[in-house]
């Protein structure tokens, strides 16, 4: 379990009220890379809410993971501009230079792959990013250039 001292001042941040649980639920994820189970209880109390209701939301949300992702998030764009310039091809290049599946974290905490949809840059099909940065026009060939991935 992640060292949890410093929910109290991320809860504080924000009123105790319902309408704040998906801001919560960001800022704990993004403090601890993932929403733990702890965090989410007392995130509940804090709220008074349901946990039922807590977790619900916390699987409701692609971008919100109940599991620890990795320091670096790369992600492969599979909207309709990248997946009509091959974005299955760099998923798969990826998925073999990174040894993982979409989806998952590698055994060291570095590196979690996922899919997104179109990040607005599609005139770059098809796009890699690699937590906020945008690589465009990538190949099989050239995804081992990316910073991180050499
Ligand atoms: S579909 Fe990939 S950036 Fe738009």
């Amino acid at each position: 379990m992640p060292d949890l001292h410093s929910l109290s001042e991320i809860l504080l941040s924000r009123p105790n009220k319902p309408v704040e649980l998906l801001a919560l639920m960001q800022l704990i994820q993004a403090k601890y890379r993932y929403l733990p189970e702890e965090a989410l209880r007392e995130l509940a109390s804090y709220l008074k809410l349901p946990l039922s209701r807590v977790f619900a939301v916390a699987g409701f949300y692609k971008a919100l993971s109940l599991t620890p992702k990795g320091e670096k998030l790369v992600k492969v764009c599979c909207g309709t501009a990248c997946h009509l310039k091959g974005a299955r091809q760099i998923q798969g290049a990826l998925e073999e230079k990174l040894k993982i599946k979409l989806g998952e974290t590698g055994a060291d905490g570095k590196l979690s792959l996922e899919s997104v949809n179109c990040v607005g840059a599609c005139a770059l099909a098809p796009v890699v990013m690699i937590d906020e940065t945008v690589f465009g026009k990538t190949t099989p060939k050239n995804i081992g250039e990316l910073p991180l991935l050499t």
